[in-house]
């Protein structure tokens, strides 16, 4: 019995920013983002855009061939959820109407609880064949308005339907892991934006990439040679050319510079204008793989570098399947990115400063977002979500005065 992804999706907010404003704003050269850490635009969420709607938009798209009376668990990964006690899973099953008999959870471990949620899908599927699971990665990377982290923040959410009748990618069992205590990035309850020590955190994502890479070859895994396509972490995209760099070194791989580069070039064209998704960024990776137009990848083994802060990290494979490409949304998914609007900068400025009230009024959020679900509002300390169009019945329905409220009230 194979395990593996019977679909995925991706979402990303409908704007963003354009870093030659960033870089003009900053006093920055522009080749510093483009060329220096690979990135050229980021994406804003808008005020009715959060974790619920990136992934209840990519979860629609996943879920759309698949049977959704089959999807007995939710794992949603992140590390920006929106409450500290119930699980987002749970919004998103309520919108994506899934069946009452499902378990619903939410997992944290910085950037890489996604790929744990893999495995604890596979585990799940492997005890239970019929069992589906759909795993969910949607995270905002915030860092501050100046902050040096500032041009690799971005937004995304990836959703993975996980199940004994893999259309895309099977999944190898053999995964080699890496965990130690170090405070490289962290964001304490209080705080909304990340801290982060940036040099040190590039030399402990390395350091783990050795270990964890270490211990899948200790565990039986394939030698570097048996892969054709790498897809790593990304915070920004020059992290995953650097990280793929260092582990052929390590391995004394025979390959040429180029052939380095094309392995991992195809996993860098979504992050690179979309920026750091936290949770989602390396499956976003895999999503920008796989929708590559010029690659054929059937039976073509993919090597995965997950990294989460703080830290841990996870090496693991798996090989493309035959006619992968009818089961993508690719079309959809370069529609999404080639529609969203390049924000001026005070739009942006304005997009990052936005709150919602924490008194527990109520609030009925702008309307911007063009995806199918819609974060509406607050009421009494509960947040309301509802399908674009219907929102504004459905707040009403709740008791939210939906007088638009202006950005940054
Ligand atoms: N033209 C071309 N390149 C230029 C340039 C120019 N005009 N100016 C600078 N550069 C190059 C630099 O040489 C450097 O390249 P190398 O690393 O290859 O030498 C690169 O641009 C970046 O320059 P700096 O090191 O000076 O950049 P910085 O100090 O302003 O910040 C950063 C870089 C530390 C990554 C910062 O963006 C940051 O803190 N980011 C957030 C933390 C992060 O992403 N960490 C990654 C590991 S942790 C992780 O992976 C988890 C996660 O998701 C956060």
């Amino acid at each position: 019995m194979y395990i593996g992804l019977e679909s995925i999706s991706m979402d990303v907010p409908g704007q963003g920013l354009d870093l030659r404003r960033l870089a003009r704003a900053r006093g920055v050269d522009f080749a510093k983002y483009q060329a220096g850490i690979g990135q050229e635009f980021m994406a804003v969420p808008a005020p009715d855009e959060d974790v619920v709607t990136l992934a209840a938009n990519a979860a629609e798209r996943a879920l759309r061939d698949v049977d959704r009376a089959a999807v007995r668990t939710v794992i949603f990964a992140t590390e920006s959820g929106v409450d500290q006690s119930k699980a987002a899973a749970i919004y998103v099953h309520r919108l994506l109407d899934l069946p009452a008999n499902c378990r619903t959870v939410e997992m944290k471990q910085a950037c890489c609880s996604s790929t744990s949620a893999l495995q604890f899908a596979l585990a799940t599927v492997a005890m239970d064949p019929a069992h589906k699971v759909l795993v969910l990665a949607s995270d905002v990377a915030r860092y501050g308005l100046g902050s040096a982290g500032e041009p690799t923040q971005g937004a995304g959410a990836v959703a993975m339907v996980v199940s004994a009748r893999p259309r895309i990618l099977r999944l190898d069992p053999v995964v080699g892991y890496h965990t130690r205590d170090v405070m490289d990035f962290w964001r304490p309850n209080y705080r909304d934006e990340a801290l982060v020590d940036g040099k040190y955190s590039l030399k402990v994502y390395m350091e783990t990439l050795e270990k964890a890479w270490g211990d899948y070859r200790a565990q039986g895994g394939h030698p570097f040679g048996d892969f054709d396509h790498f897809c790593y972490h990304m915070p920004f995209t020059r992290m995953a050319l650097k990280a793929h760099l260092t582990l052929a070194r390590l391995e004394n791989a025979s390959h040429t510079a180029a052939e380095l580069q094309a392995q991992v070039e195809p996993s860098l064209a979504y992050n690179r204008i979309n920026g750091n998704a936290y949770t989602a960024s390396l499956y976003l990776g895999l999503v920008a793989l796989l929708d590559n137009p010029g690659l054929d990848l059937e039976e073509r083994r993919v090597g995965f570098f997950s990294y989460g802060s703080g830290c841990m990290g996870a090496f693991f494979g798996g090989t493309v399947l035959p006619g992968y490409r009818r089961a993508l949304a690719s079309a959809d998914h370069r529609r999404l990115l080639q529609d969203r609007r390049s924000l001026e900068f005070g739009e942006y400025e304005a997009y990052y400063t936005h709150r919602v009230p924490e008194d527990g009024r109520d609030y009925a959020t702008p309307r911007v977002t063009r995806g199918a679900h819609r974060f509406a509002g607050v009421s009494q300390h509960q947040r309301l979500y509802a399908l674009s169009r219907a929102s504004a019945v459905l707040a009403a329905d709740a008791g939210v005065v939906c007088a638009a409220a202006p950005l940054g009230s």
